[in-house]
């Protein structure tokens, strides 16, 4: 397989990323999120935990920190050494892998895997999410959970703004330009001076589940939750037998 060289999101994870992000990043925000994953995925002290696609392991550090084995993988190589650095910083360590999330190379091996900030969104076709899917099934052991982390629909269409800003503090001006494409169901954002551009899958929930039908409630994987923290969904979504 291989990751396609020219993909975007081979070159889009550097430094202007995270530039335009951090401001969203806080160190709160990082806690609730792994204090959510804990709880639904049920880690007992020690677990083996792989954050796939770690980038500069906001969650992987603090997971880690938290006395779980932690793994972070990722295609970005500066994003894993900054991750390690960060470990590091905190008195912690984790293990990293350079991997596409179609290609993780263990085997019956993690307790979970988590999956944070709609980064299973971005490949081309629902069959590369198979594979993916495949990859992250392989991975687990038996009963090991996944949480995957995705840019909810009905919030993207209620809360969307096409052209967004903000500035920083040394007075750089950072604009986002987005598009809404219903018919396929995908945010396209474009920013910077260099005009990066990303494109993610958005996941509406009112309709079911919108995960390859043949990996959900297949022997790959049975779906436990649904949650959404978003006022405009409502409560949870009809959680589904364990
Ligand atoms: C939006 S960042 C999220 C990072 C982290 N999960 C977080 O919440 O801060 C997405 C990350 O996914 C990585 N990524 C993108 N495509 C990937 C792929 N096919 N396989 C592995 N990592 C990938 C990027 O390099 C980037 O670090």
């Amino acid at each position: 397989m291989g990751t396609a060289q020219n993909a975007w999101y081979v070159n889009f994870f550097g430094d202007d990323y995270l530039d335009i992000y951090r401001h969203t990043f806080t160190a709160e925000r990082a806690e609730k999120e792994v204090a959510f994953a804990a709880l639904k995925l049920g880690l007992t002290a020690g677990a083996r935990v792989l954050d796939l696609c770690c980038g500069p392991g906001r969650h992987s550090v603090l997971l880690a920190q938290h006395g779980y084995r932690v793994t972070g993988l990722d295609l970005s190589q500066s994003y894993l050494e900054l991750a390690r650095r960060t470990a590091a910083d905190h008195q912690t360590a984790i293990d990293t892998v350079l991997a596409d999330m179609r290609e993780i190379p263990f085997d019956n091996h993690f307790d979970a895997v988590i999956n944070m900030y709609s980064s299973f969104g971005y490949l081309e076709s629902e069959s590369e999410d198979l594979k993916a899917l495949e990859s992250i099934s392989r991975s687990l052991r038996r009963g090991g959970r996944l949480l995957l982390d995705m840019l909810n629909r009905e919030w993207a269409v209620a809360n969307y703004i096409q052209n967004d800003w903000h500035a920083e503090p040394d007075g750089t001006l950072y604009v986002e330009h987005r598009a809404l494409d219903l018919e396929s169901s995908r945010m396209r954002v474009r920013f910077g001076p260099r005009g990066w551009k990303s494109t993610v899958r958005l996941v509406g929930l009112e309709a079911g589940c919108e995960l390859p039908p043949s990996a959900i409630g297949s022997r790959q994987f049975t779906l436990i939750t649904y949650s959404s923290s978003r006022p405009t969904m409502g409560p949870p979504i009809a959680p589904s037998t364990g």
